[in-house]
């Protein structure tokens, strides 16, 4: 029987200098990255979420302890496909992507393809399958006063039956 799943994802991550910038495991040309046991990919991190929460398979911290060592600095593009695997595993198959960045800057449209076709890669789907977007924060709050980044993440999946 065909099922249908929506699961939501949402990540955060502290500003820093020195640290890469990484989104969607597209590297970002930015003065500043985000800091993060792993790589601090928030866009991965969210989608991850998301994936997992529509398949009822707990969340990233369940699977990928930031306590535990292996992770340090790891790719977090690894984690998502590993969370897409185990939706694959459970009989599911991610039917779309939708997400959100916000982050005050820098400016991250010329990277909307890139980051898309990285993320459809990564799940083994059409990138037609996979939308980023980009917001400020209107310079309001942790974000807007540039201290943070986030993301937003919504993923469907079919199957399951
Ligand atoms: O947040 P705001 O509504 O002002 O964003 C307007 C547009 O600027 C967004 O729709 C997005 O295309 C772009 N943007 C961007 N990089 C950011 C934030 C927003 O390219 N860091
Ligand atoms: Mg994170």
């Amino acid at each position: 029987m065909s099922d249908h799943r929506a699961g939501i994802g949402w990540d955060v991550h502290r500003i820093a200098a020195g640290r890469p910038l990484i989104l969607g495991g597209v590297p970002i040309a930015s003065d500043f990255g985000l800091e993060g046991h792993s790589d601090a990919d928030v866009l991965a991190h969210a989608i991850t979420d998301a994936i997992l929460g529509a398949a009822c398979l707990g969340d990233i911290g369940m699977h990928f302890p930031d306590t535990d060592p292996v992770w340090k600095d790891a790719d977090s593009m690894k984690l998502l496909r590993h969370a897409s695997e185990l939706a694959r595993r459970a009989g599911f198959e991610i039917s779309h992507v939708d997400s959100t960045v916000i982050l005050e800057r820098p400016k991250l449209k010329e990277y909307r393809l890139p980051i898309r076709q990285r993320l459809a890669d990564c799940l083994s789907i059409e990138v037609d399958r996979v939308s980023v977007k980009f917001k400020t924060a209107e310079q309001v709050g942790p974000v807007g006063e540039g201290r943070a980044a986030e993301a937003q993440a919504v993923v469907t999946l079919r199957g399951g039956g």
